[in-house]
């Protein structure tokens, strides 16, 4: 049967695993959500009836909670995802202008990923590093006061060969 196909995947028999670890918790289903976005990439329906049923929930519950957090993404991200800080104190030093010049330079909007998947820009709440705002963060790495267009360009040529 086509719907019991994609269960034989070794991505959702990983994911079934946590779901066996987790469902114990009092809540799991965000711990869930983050592991099965770590194992999948992002969090397509399929993935999340998946949980739904695994969980006994009704798939409304579980997509309410996607769609509310921001760090749930339902569509496939890029290789480098950018967060750029939208917190208080890097909205006040430049935060719009930054967004501004990454989207100019990536070509794409807030939530968007490049066509050839190696960046997705998206916002964040603060990430704790408010002397250097503005600021924005690629894996583990942090940038801040980035105040040129140049500055900006090489940092990303950087991950680009990467
Ligand atoms: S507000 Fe951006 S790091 Fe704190």
């Amino acid at each position: 049967m086509a719907e019991d196909c994609y269960r034989d995947n070794a991505l959702y028999a990983e994911l079934k695993k946590v779901i066996e670890e987790k469902k114990g918790l009092e809540k799991p289903l965000i711990e869930i959500l983050r592991d099965a976005q770590e194992i999948f990439g992002y969090l397509p329906e399929e993935v999340q009836r998946f949980i739904a049923e695994e969980l006994n929930m009704p798939l409304s519950e579980v997509y309410g909670v996607v769609t509310f957090y921001n760090f749930f993404s339902m569509k496939p991200r890029g290789k480098y995802v950018i967060n750029v800080c939208t917190g208080t104190a890097c909205y006040v030093k430049g935060a719009p202008r930054l967004l501004q010049m990454l989207s100019d330079e990536l070509k794409i909007e807030l939530g968007g990923t490049t066509p050839d998947n190696q960046f997705t820009l998206t916002s964040v709440r603060c990430v704790g590093a408010c002397s250097l705002a503005p600021v924005f963060v690629i894996g583990e790495d942090t940038f801040g006061r980035i105040e040129n267009r140049d500055k900006l360009k090489e940092i990303l040529k950087k991950y680009r060969q990467a």
